[in-house]
């Protein structure tokens, strides 16, 4: 066991700056939705380089929204991979719409164009596109298929794809603000786009009477200016949140390269903000349960590792043929990384790591 405080695998990056924030709100009387959120808004869709912003109460509101305001429902059917959080498939399947799951593409995590392809149907009304861990995912073969893609930037918000930002190519985004995500308002969420009648859309359908007219779809989905006060200083913060990981990422890279670790893979024509930095243990190590071993090990040894993702879908619902997404599970360690890591935890992980691995 350890003596030093131990490393948490995840952690919001919260300041004076944030609580100053705070207390500006309490002060100014106004809590509920209001001119906070607009500003915030604002300031992500500018980041992002989208036409504007819906704030919601999370990222699975945004992903619900995004369906929506897309007309889709009952009878239609939107593409989405296995290694993901089970929020895409509760959305989709909450809107009336059939999830068709694909499996991903090891290497970086991401949708497989190829068998993205193979699910599409004339009823495909959408393909959801996670960036994983903070590297965009193929966008540019994506968009060939020609089917409106809704990007979720849950994990990658400041990432490059040929050119362009992830997040401002597809016909709607969604952003997550939970606690430990890139920036943090505690619950979050925001859905972007160019598209004028999406975010109206959006708009209408955030919160009741807003329209003359009743509308099932319509919720209570609302961000409150508290959230969005927080939101609006960690977004004034979020590049230099991004050099640190970009920092710590490349310690690891280094410190790890002789572990014989799989190490997170850039693409060309993509760049990665590294919001999780995640690893895979090769075939000849792994067997088993060695990987959850490994994590209870580390664990006991001061640093907390996690499963990148908590259980892929096709495992949810016991589908055969998602091999990608099988040894995903089975081999990707999740280390920490997070703004606020001290460089000496950053390298006593490191350390451990190459410790445990020898
Ligand atoms: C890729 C991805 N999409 C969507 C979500 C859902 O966001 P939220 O937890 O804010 O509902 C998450 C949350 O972790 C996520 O990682």
């Amino acid at each position: 066991m350890t003596s030093s405080p131990i490393i948490p695998h995840s952690k919001p990056t919260l300041g004076s700056e944030e609580a100053r924030a705070l207390a500006a709100v309490v002060e100014s009387g106004h809590l509920s939705q209001g001119p906070r959120v607009e500003e915030f808004e604002r300031g992500v869709a500018a980041f992002v380089g989208t036409r504007g912003g819906v704030a919601v109460s999370s990222g699975t509101a945004a992903v619900e929204l995004a369906l929506v305001a897309l007309g889709i429902g009952a009878g239609d059917e939107v593409v989405l991979p296995s290694y993901v959080c089970a929020a895409l498939w509760l959305a989709t399947v909450r809107v009336g719409a059939r999830p068709r799951i694909v499996d991903i593409d090891l290497d970086t995590f991401a949708i497989d164009p190829v068998e993205t392809e193979k699910a599409l149907s004339p009823r495909t009304r959408a393909i959801i596109v996670p960036h994983l861990f903070g590297l965009p995912a193929d966008l540019s073969t994506l968009q060939r298929l020609g089917v409106p893609l809704i990007e979720d930037c849950a994990q990658t918000l400041g990432a490059i794809e040929r050119g362009r930002q992830a997040g401002s190519v597809g016909t709607a985004t969604i952003c997550s603000f939970y606690a430990t995500k890139l920036l943090c308002t505690g619950e979050g969420g925001m859905l972007l786009s160019n598209d004028p009648a999406i975010l109206d859309k959006g708009r209408a359908l955030r919160e009741y009477d807003q329209v003359p007219a009743l509308e099932a779809a319509t919720y209570n989905r609302k961000m409150t200016d508290v959230q969005a006060a927080l939101g609006i200083s960690q977004l004034g913060r979020l590049r230099s949140f991004l050099e640190r990981r970009a920092a710590i990422a490349a310690y690891y890279h280094d410190a790890l390269r002789h572990t014989g670790l799989l190490l997170p893979a850039t693409p060309e024509g993509r760049t990665h903000i590294y919001y999780r930095y995640v690893v895979r243990l090769p075939r000849s190590r792994e067997e088993g349960t060695s990987l959850d071993t490994l994590i209870t090990r580390l664990e006991g040894r001061g640093v907390q590792c996690r499963h990148p993702v908590f259980r892929p879908l096709h495992r949810y619902l016991s589908l055969d043929g998602y091999p990608a997404s099988e040894e995903a599970a089975q081999t990707a360690l999740s280390i920490p990384i997070y703004p606020s890591m001290a460089d000496e935890e950053v390298s006593r992980t490191a350390q451990t790591l190459c410790e445990e691995l020898a």
